[in-house]
């Protein structure tokens, strides 16, 4: 028996559940937080704390069951209620205002129909039933009629209400079946991509696949770190509600704390559908996600009804795709491009074409296993795709091309660049050059310690390494700050004045901060995301230095492969002395103000316009430096708007919202002068 619990301590817990519920639902459903990221954090570790030392009152139904539960050794099968069924698609106007007069005929309508007109997500179709509004079950779609069981992953979407809303106003349902589409936004797709890299792992092709492949994780934690985010559409069986139209029904699911797309144009002509399509499509590439049409459906559920559905789709609705973004063409050669940590990438090159207004000639084929896997041969008819502005990829072969006179590729067993023999490691997708002195190598880790995220050396592009490499003029970063206006004279297009313009920004980026100065150094899984997580514990190099992996592995964030790869890199003498003359020609490090002191904890600032004497790097540095964030969209979220000269339509947002807009001395003072 347990012994018995303060009942003190019992309220307690379910005072913070319904707080967090409660905030949870301002910040994803209203799109406006009455607290900070910091606040809320600290309530949910209050609770944590709770539910550790009282496990008898750890609950499905709390807000820290996002964090993640047990792994599965593999996923129930559940058949849906009702099917989730597909929608029918159409790609010009022409199409829609057939189907508009197709739904007028099987009604026997003349009047005019009133659709809802949605984004069509791009992302992953799942639904989730509650019970009495608990979240019970979450499922995929399937095949349709039979989807895998997720629950424990959909939980760690912070949009997914566990407890739906209910207060005088808004009563719940006994049985909802709500469905809803879960997305990662472009921005953290990319950014988290790019730690993907660093760490010598495959990145994904588009946001897309990494939500499917975030969702299909057998251990939720593995879930809950990704940026996951869902917007709700529809509904399978509600019981004991009926609503008069899908707008209706949209306007109950957001008041029962469901994220509803705010771009969601009720009840319009079918004229004012294909107006809408057009600014969709131009307002697209502006969106935080990605969408690849819109969904158009009737509005009223009793024409719905009437209208029904073949096995395939509802006759209500279709979708109203966007121009392609994916294209065919001829793959006319690969070429293997050796990066940074030697790692050998396939790429493609293709008979130019023009994907969406833009022409791409160029596709990543990945590594070895997904040219094999995709069975890509040098002459195929393939099918690209662009999504953003992530690398363009091979989709896959156009088998119906084959003429027979294709040619197999195969990784060479040599580096094309300094002729070292490869290597696989047993278990990496990655084919390596071991050569470490390796040109290519030696240039993309001078690239790299170049650029924006780390020393950011204004003009000290690409092609200038390149060349500096090749004449022998650089054979380590060190080396980039003993460059001198003689030597950069001498070299193939390069004036007078912007060989002045390049020493004084090497001169100038010599001054940088300890998480920029981590990143720079190119060490082995520890991209950007994970300096700053050193810089933040490390007061001295030598604190980091002089540290094992144990003590790395101690910090938050840091995991066995990386700590492994930093505690090594500080125990080459080669490195030790690469970063003693790196600050022998003058770099000195900020060490950062730590987090404890932080000025601009929680605090979201916009910057738009031109800032006088910083560029608004620096200022996002300094702003992050001191515990802010920096977003690149003005919402209900942002704190400070921060205007420099010239600035654009966000003020005009900001000031329409009633937001509070600094300058940047404004700045300066808020972050002590
Ligand atoms: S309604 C009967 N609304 O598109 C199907 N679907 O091709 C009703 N999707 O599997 C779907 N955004 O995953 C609907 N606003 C939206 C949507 C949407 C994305 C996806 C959904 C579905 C697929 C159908």
């Amino acid at each position: 028996m347990p012994a018995t619990i303060d009942p003190g301590i019992i309220a307690k817990i379910e005072d913070l559940r319904k707080t967090l519920h409660h905030h949870n639902y301002r910040y994803y459903v209203l799109d406006d937080p009455e607290i900070s990221d910091s606040e809320y954090d600290r309530l949910m570790q209050e609770l944590i704390r709770l539910e550790t030392t009282y496990p008898d009152l750890v609950s499905p139904d709390s807000p820290s069951a996002r964090v993640g539960a047990p792994p599965l050794a593999k996923f129930d099968q559940i058949a849906h209620t009702l099917p989730m069924l597909s929608l029918d698609n159409g790609f010009a106007d022409e199409d829609i205002l057939e189907f508009d007069k197709r739904v007028q005929r099987y009604l026997n309508l003349q009047s005019e129909i009133l659709y809802t007109a949605e984004p069509k997500m791009d992302g992953v179709a799942v639904e989730l039933v509650y019970e009495d509004g608990k979240l019970l079950a979450a499922s995929t779609r399937g095949d349709g009629v039979t989807g895998e069981l997720i629950t424990a992953n959909v939980k760690t979407i912070g949009a997914v209400p566990i407890l739906m809303r209910a207060d005088r106003s808004s009563v719940v349902p006994p049985l909802l079946e709500v469905r809803g589409e879960v997305y990662i936004g472009i921005e953290a797709f990319k950014n988290w991509n790019a730690e993907r890299m660093d760490q010598d792992l495959p990145p994904f092709a588009n946001p897309r696949n990494a939500a499917a492949g975030s969702l299909r994780q057998l251990d939720s934690k593995i879930t809950a770190s990704r940026p996951l985010e869902i917007f709700f559409y529809g509904v399978g069986v509600v019981e004991d509600f009926v609503f008069e139209s899908h707008w209706k029904l949209l306007q109950a699911l957001k008041k029962w704390g469901f994220r509803i797309n705010p771009l969601i144009r009720p009840r319009i002509s079918i004229k004012d559908v294909l107006k809408c399509h057009r600014e969709l499509s131009e307002q697209r590439h502006q969106l935080p996600y990605d969408i690849d049409g819109m969904v158009v459906k009737v509005d009223s559920l009793a024409l719905q009804q009437q209208l029904g559905a073949t096995t395939r789709s509802p006759r209500w609705a279709i979708a109203y795709k966007f121009q392609a973004i994916q294209e065919t063409t001829v793959l006319e050669k690969i070429e293997i491009q050796v990066g940074r940590t030697g790692v050998l990438t396939p790429v493609a090159h293709l008979k130019p074409v023009n994907v969406a207004g833009v022409t791409v000639s160029r596709a990543t084929l990945h590594n070895e296993d997904e040219i094999e896997k995709k069975d890509v041969r040098i002459g195929d008819t393939v099918l690209v795709q662009r999504a953003g502005d992530v690398i363009p990829e091979v989709v896959k072969v156009i088998l119906s091309k084959r003429t027979g006179a294709e040619k197999k590729f195969s990784m060479p067993d040599r580096c094309p660049v300094c002729r070292t023999a490869v290597a696989r490691i047993e278990g990496e997708a990655a084919t390596r050059c071991i050569n470490s002195s390796c040109s290519a190598q030696v240039k993309e880790r001078i690239k790299h310690f170049a650029s924006k995220g780390a020393f950011d050396i204004d003009g000290m592009g690409a092609k200038l390494v390149d060349q500096l490499v090749e004449k022998g003029l650089l054979t380590s970063f060190a080396d980039l700050f003993k460059l001198d206006k003689e030597t950069l004279a001498g070299l193939e297009r390069m004036g007078d004045k912007s060989g002045e313009n390049l020493i004084h920004a090497i001169e100038a980026s010599k001054k940088i901060s300890f998480a920029r100065f981590l990143y720079a150094l190119g060490i082995r899984h520890a991209g950007e995301h994970v300096a700053v997580l050193l810089a933040d514990q490390f007061e001295s190099l030598e604190d980091l230095a002089s540290c094992s992996q144990q003590d790395l592995t101690d910090i938050d964030g840091v995991g066995p492969v990386v700590a492994e790869s930093i505690a090594n890199y500080f125990q080459q003498e080669k490195n030790l002395g690469t970063i003693q003359s790196i600050l022998d020609s003058g770099a000195q490090i900020v060490f950062e103000a730590k987090r404890k002191t932080a000025k601009l904890d929680g605090k979201t600032f916009v910057l738009t316009g031109t800032l006088d004497g910083m560029t608004r790097r620096q200022a996002k540095d300094m702003i992050t430096a001191a515990g802010g964030k920096v977003s690149g969209s003005v919402s209900r979220n942002t704190d400070f708007v921060v205007a420099g000269d010239s600035p654009g339509s966000k003020l005009k947002r900001a000031k329409d919202l009633g937001l509070a807009v600094i300058d940047e001395a404004g700045l300066l003072e808020m972050l002590g002068g």
